[in-house]
C-alpha cells in the first residue's frame, strides 16, 4: 500500500529550537537567549493592543494599509513596495517558496541565521553554506558558490549569531557579482541597533536593482516579538509575487496596531537604542576583562567563545549560568558548539552575567 510521505527535503529539517525561557526549579530567570529587546515594548504599543482586543471578532486589514503607511513614513519608503508578514520568518519562507524549488540552490553564509537553511530544505531546494573568515561573511566565498542552479542568496546583516556585518561597500560588491536572476535577500533584523558609519541596511540596493529585497522586523528593537511582525521592502515585481502567495490575513490586527504605535513612539525607540549603545560595549568589555573571548558585535547580543573542554567548555558555562538563573543560547545548531550567545539585558541582568561568567572563568 502506498504510504503517505512529505515532499523531499522536509524530513531533513531539524526543527528550529527557540531560546529557552525557563529553568526547572527556578522561580525567576534572566532570559538572554533570544535577542529580545531588553526594555520591552513601547507603552503606546501596549495601549494600542489593549484597545484592539474588543474588535477581535473582526478580520484584520489584509493589506495592512495603516501599518505600511507608518513604516513608509518612518523609513522614507514607498508603502506600495512594502509587504508585511508574521515575523520576518514568514517573509523568508514566502520568498523561498516564490523563488526556489526542488534542485535549486540557495546560498547562505556558513554561520548565518538558521532559518535560511531550514526553509530552503522546506521547499526541496539545496542549501549551500559558503565558508566564512573568522566568523564573518566572506563576499568572495559567497560568490564562489554560484552555479547555474543558484536562485537565491541570503545574508543577515548584522548576522545572528555572530554579530558581525558586511560594510555597505562589501554588500554592493556582493550584489554586483550576482546574476540578475539570483535574488539577494538582505535580512536586516538588527539594523536599528547598528551604529557603524560604514553600515547600511541595503535599502539603496533595492532602489537600484530588480533582484534585491531587504527584510526587517519588529521583534528586536521594537520589542514586539510575541506579536510576530516583520516587513519587507522590495521591487514591484517581488512585492506582487509575495502578495499573491501570502495568506490574505497573514498579519493580525494586534500586530498591526501595535506596530503603528511602536513606530510613532520615537522616544521609546531612542531609549532602546541608547540602552544597547551603552550596555553592548560594557558587556563585551567586562567579559573581555574576565578573559573570555567575545566576538565584535553591532547588534543586541554577543557571541562568546570558550576555548576549553570539560569544565571550561561552553556547555559547562551554560550550566554555570543556569545555576545563577541566567539562560544563554547554546550554539551547537549553528555549528558553533564551543560558543554561547547572550543578549544585552537590563543593567542588573548585565551585571549578573558578568559576575556569573567572571566566577566561571576564575574557577575554570
Ligand atoms: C537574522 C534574523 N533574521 C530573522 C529573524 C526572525 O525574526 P522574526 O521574529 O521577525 O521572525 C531573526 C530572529 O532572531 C534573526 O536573528
Amino acid at each position: 500500500m502506498a504510504k503517505l510521505r512529505p515532499r523531499p527535503g522536509i524530513l531533513e529539517i531539524e526543527p528550529y529550537v527557540g531560546g529557552r525561557s525557563a529553568i526547572e526549579g527556578a522561580a525567576r530567570v534572566i532570559k538572554l537567549s533570544a535577542n529580545e529587546s531588553a526594555l520591552g515594548p513601547s507603552p503606546k504599543a501596549i495601549a494600542a493592543l489593549q484597545a484592539a482586543a474588543a474588535s477581535s471578532h473582526r478580520y484584520p486589514d489584509g493589506g495592512a494599509e495603516d501599518l505600511r503607511a507608518a513604516i513608509g513614513g518612518r523609513f522614507q519608503l514607498d508603502p506600495a513596495r512594502i509587504v508585511c508578514g508574521a515575523g520576518s520568518d514568514e517573509l523568508i519562507q514566502l520568498l523561498m517558496r516564490a523563488y526556489a524549488g526542488p534542485g535549486d540552490e540557495v546560498i547562505y553564509s556558513a554561520h548565518g541565521f538558521l532559518m535560511y537553511k531550514l526553509s530552503a530544505l522546506g521547499v526541496g531546494a539545496v542549501p549551500v553554506a559558503a565558508p566564512e573568515r573568522a566568523l564573518r561573511a566572506d563576499v568572495d566565498a559567497l560568490l564562489g558558490c554560484l552555479t547555474s542552479r543558484t536562485r537565491m542568496l541570503f545574508l543577515a546583516n548584522p548576522n545572528n549569531p555572530t554579530g558581525s556585518y558586511l560594510a555597505a561597500e562589501e554588500l554592493a560588491r556582493l550584489h554586483a557579482g550576482l546574476p540578475e536572476d539570483v535574488l539577494l535577500v538582505i535580512d536586516a533584523a538588527y539594523a536599528e541597533y547598528a551604529r557603524s558609519n560604514d553600515y547600511s541596511a541595503g535599502i539603496e540596493l533595492v532602489d537600484r536593482a530588480e533582484n534585491v529585497v531587504v527584510t526587517r522586523t519588529f521583534s528586536k528593537l521594537f520589542g514586539l516579538a510575541a506579536l510576530r511582525l516583520g516587513w519587507l521592502y522590495g521591487p514591484d515585481a517581488v512585492v506582487d509575487v509575495l502578495n499573491r502567495l501570502r495568506g490574505p490575513f497573514n498579519v493580525g490586527t494586534p500586530a498591526q496596531v501595535a506596530g503603528v504605535a511602536a513606530l510613532e513612539d520615537l522616544d521609546h525607540q531612542e531609549r532602546s537604542r541608547a540602552h544597547n549603545e551603552r550596555w553592548l560595549p560594557w558587556l563585551a568589555g567586562a567579559l573581555d576583562e574576565a578573559r573570555l573571548t567575545v566576538h565584535p558585535s553591532i547588534a543586541n547580543f554577543v557571541l562568546i567563545e570558550f576555548a576549553g573542554e570539560g569544565a571550561r567548555s561552553a556547555r559547562a558555562a551554560s550550566a554555570w549560568l543556569e545555576q545563577d538563573g541566567i539562560i544563554a543560547r547554546p550554539m551547537a545548531a549553528y555549528g558553533l558548539p564551543h560558543c554561547l550567545r547572550l543578549s544585552v539585558g537590563l543593567e542588573a541582568e548585565n551585571h549578573a552575567v558578568v559576575a556569573s561568567l567572571g566566577a566561571f572563568a576564575r574557577q575554570a
